[in-house]
């Protein structure tokens, strides 16, 4: 398959981390392996991801896989043996990108380096909140974007340490899915989000959803913030909380209430 024409930033390798003060090892490395660079760059470029970047607390690498095609086309895919429809990625060219980020991770970290290798697909387990809290102990991760029809199932045996969909339904390739995981695991990461305290207490930390919450005006469309929450008694706002917890989570997903009272409603 030929380059597509006007896709400049598509062709090459990338460290976004560039003014960053990277003097220090970031807490997590994160490697997207992808066909399509260009797509990372306005999300890891702003928001809470681009400031976590900036305070060094984490590094972004986009690596091109078609710079490891072989030939002079720079082919990345090509037909199933066996026949059927669609195109493959090519094993040896998706090797040699995913060698790349290992040769980086080791040079940067040495005998430190954990590193953990993640291929997007709706053939893995669900992504979760607890596993964003496993990927976040890892040094370094390497995300691997597939496209067209799918991979070489070889790439998958070598390299791939875990395969994880974010939801049941299939995308046109894993680059949508690499950046909901990176930004749901960065945010976990001290330093990033302003009030570590606040991670503890959103929706999914304990397995139950958030209690509702209010602000100025008091009163909106006749509608008043519950009263509870104005009257400064904190240990009854707390039982209000947590008896929202509990409602809501019961009422709006009750798949999670189900798993929570499973677990023992702790
Ligand atoms: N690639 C295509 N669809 C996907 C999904 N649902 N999750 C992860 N990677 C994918």
């Amino acid at each position: 398959m030929v380059p597509p024409p006007s896709s400049e930033n598509a062709l090459s390798s990338k460290s976004l981390n560039s003014g960053s003060p990277l003097f220090q090892e970031p807490l997590l490395g994160l490697y997207f392996l992808t066909l399509f660079p260009g797509v990372f760059e306005p999300i890891f470029g702003s928001s809470l991801l681009g400031k976590a970047r900036e305070k060094g607390l984490v590094s972004f690498d986009l690596i091109q896989i078609r710079d490891f095609a072989k030939d002079k086309h720079r082919t990345v895919d090509d037909t199933p043996y066996g026949g059927g429809e669609g195109m493959l990625m090519k094993v040896d060219v998706l090797h040699a990108a995913w060698s790349e980020a290992q040769a980086s991770i080791a040079q940067q970290r040495g005998d430190s380096a954990k590193v953990l290798t993640i291929f997007l697909s709706p053939q893995g387990p669900l992504f979760n909140q607890p596993m964003a809290h496993e990927f976040k102990t890892y040094t370094d991760l390497i995300f691997v974007c597939g496209h067209y029809e799918g991979v070489d199932e070889r790439f998958i045996e070598l390299c791939v340490d875990r395969e994880v969909s974010i939801g049941d339904y299939v995308l046109t390739g894993g680059e949508l899915p690499a950046m909901v995981m990176a930004d749901t695991i960065v945010r976990l990461l001290p330093g990033v989000v302003g009030n570590d305290r606040s991670l503890t207490e959103d929706s999914l930390e304990r397995g139950l959803l958030k209690y509702p919450q209010y602000t100025r005006p008091r009163e909106f469309q006749g509608r008043e913030a519950p009263g509870v929450l104005l009257g400064g008694d904190h240990k009854q706002i707390a039982e209000w909380r947590s008896q929202q917890m509990l409602e809501r989570t019961q009422r709006k997903r009750p798949d999670l209430w189900r798993a929570w009272k499973a677990k023992g409603g702790k």
